[in-house]
């Protein structure tokens, strides 16, 4: 058989992530590859960690792209900020809670589990009672955008907690960077990862993450070794230090970088409150579509995450064929659930450049119809009507 140029299918991407790439972004990844110690790459990165400054609200010096996907940046604070024998309390509400409290152990710590239902936001009341229980616990760990559920957690409340109690709080910021209000230093977060394929508009493969000054001086008062070396901050620190010296560590993903820059400076031109705004706005026209249509979302106000609608699947309905449906006839990709939710939820994304009035008119037509071919019992010709008057009333 002769294999020949892979051509991918044009899809709307309106899942868990990836979401669409904004044309800018590839654009940009096609410019020529140069020696990722060449001076204009380095003053490329320079500019990049500014940018990820605006993008994060912080003035951390330690705020660089992890060479890899969200998970690696999940890995870099766990694996940094965790030595052996160390108590962190995790706080799981979904798919990547969990994923931390294996980081933790792995890292050879002792996870406290603090478990909310999958659809409700972490509760600072059992946050505080895990601290009180354990008063040697040394950091704390959360998701602020759980993408399983949909579902956002007070970032302000829970590091407030965290600090009152001696502990440095580790946010997951994958789905929540430039969709969700998300403010570093403000709210004194100390260790922060997010991903570049959600709300930036950039395609998967790297992890933004920044570190308090807090954090930084955990990880240098380490008394043992980081156990992953391509992670170990302490080494990345020397390559990202600035000022033209540095010294080769791994090769960077050159043309990736370039389309983190370019979303970046997208985010900007359009400005991170507003960004925030349009997820929002975006989010209640499609909202006011599918309740409309007669469907439920899972959670409830106000911890809706603008940018991950869970929809309840109605009795009956084979939510994967309802999937496979829309992908094949309108190319239209959407996300099913997850762990205990999977058969129960289909995830819509509106991220990014994929949060946009035309994909929500799309998208709920598209529903629609499938559904009714299947005699989903919804309410016809309403969906599309009442997104749109949404977005008339907020344009
Ligand atoms: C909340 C959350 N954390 C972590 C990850 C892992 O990111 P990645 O798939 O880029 O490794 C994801 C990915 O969807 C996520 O949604």
């Amino acid at each position: 058989m002769e294999i020949k140029s892979f051509n991918p299918p044009l899809r709307t991407l309106m899942g868990p992530g990836p979401s669409d790439v904004h044309p800018r972004v590839l654009a940009a990844m096609a410019r020529p590859t140069i020696g990722h110690l060449d001076p204009a790459f380095i003053g490329m990165m320079d500019e990049m960690k500014v940018l990820l400054q605006y993008a994060f609200q912080t003035r951390n010096a330690l705020t660089i792209p992890v060479s890899a996907p969200g998970s690696a940046g999940m890995e870099t604070c766990f694996v940094n900020l965790v030595e052996p024998g160390d108590k962190v309390v995790v706080c799981q509400n979904g798919v990547f809670g969990g994923r931390m409290k294996e980081n933790v152990e792995r890292s050879g710590g002792i996870a406290v589990l603090v478990e909310d239902a999958w659809g409700d936001p972490v509760d600072p009341f059992k946050l505080e009672a895990a601290l009180k229980a354990n008063p040697d616990a040394k950091l704390i760990a959360f998701v602020q955008a759980e993408t399983s559920t949909g579902v956002e957690s007070d970032v302000k409340a829970l590091v407030e907690i965290a600090h009152r109690y001696g502990c440095l709080a580790i946010v997951d910021a994958v789905t929540s960077l430039g969709g969700s209000p998300l403010k570093i230093d403000e709210w004194g977060v100390d260790a922060v990862y997010s991903g570049t394929q959600k709300c930036l508009s950039c395609t998967p493969g790297l992890s933004p993450v920044s570190f308090s000054a807090r954090a930084v001086e955990r990880i240098k008062a380490r008394k043992t070794k980081v156990q992953s070396w391509f992670l170990d901050l302490t080494l990345i620190m020397n390559y990202w230090s600035g000022g033209g010296k540095r010294s080769y560590h791994h090769t960077a993903p050159i043309n990736a970088l370039y389309g983190l820059h370019e979303a970046l400076v997208m985010l900007q031109e359009e400005g991170l409150e507003n960004a925030w705004i349009r997820h929002k706005r975006n989010h209640l026209a499609l909202r006011a579509g599918v309740e409309a249509m007669g469907l439920q979302l899972l959670v409830k106000e106000p911890h809706r995450l603008p940018q991950l609608n869970a929809i309840k699947v109605p009795e009956g309905v084979d939510e994967a064929a309802v999937r496979q449906r829309l992908l094949e006839v309108f190319n239209l990709e959407i996300g099913a659930g997850l762990g205990s939710l999977a058969g129960k939820i289909w995830r819509i994304g509106l991220m990014g450049h994929a949060s946009n009035p035309k994909n929500i008119l799309f998208c709920l037509a598209a529903l629609e119809k499938v559904l009714a071919g299947v005699k989903a019992p919804i309410v016809r010709g309403a969906a599309v009507d009442a997104a749109g008057a949404v977005l008339a009333k907020s344009s």
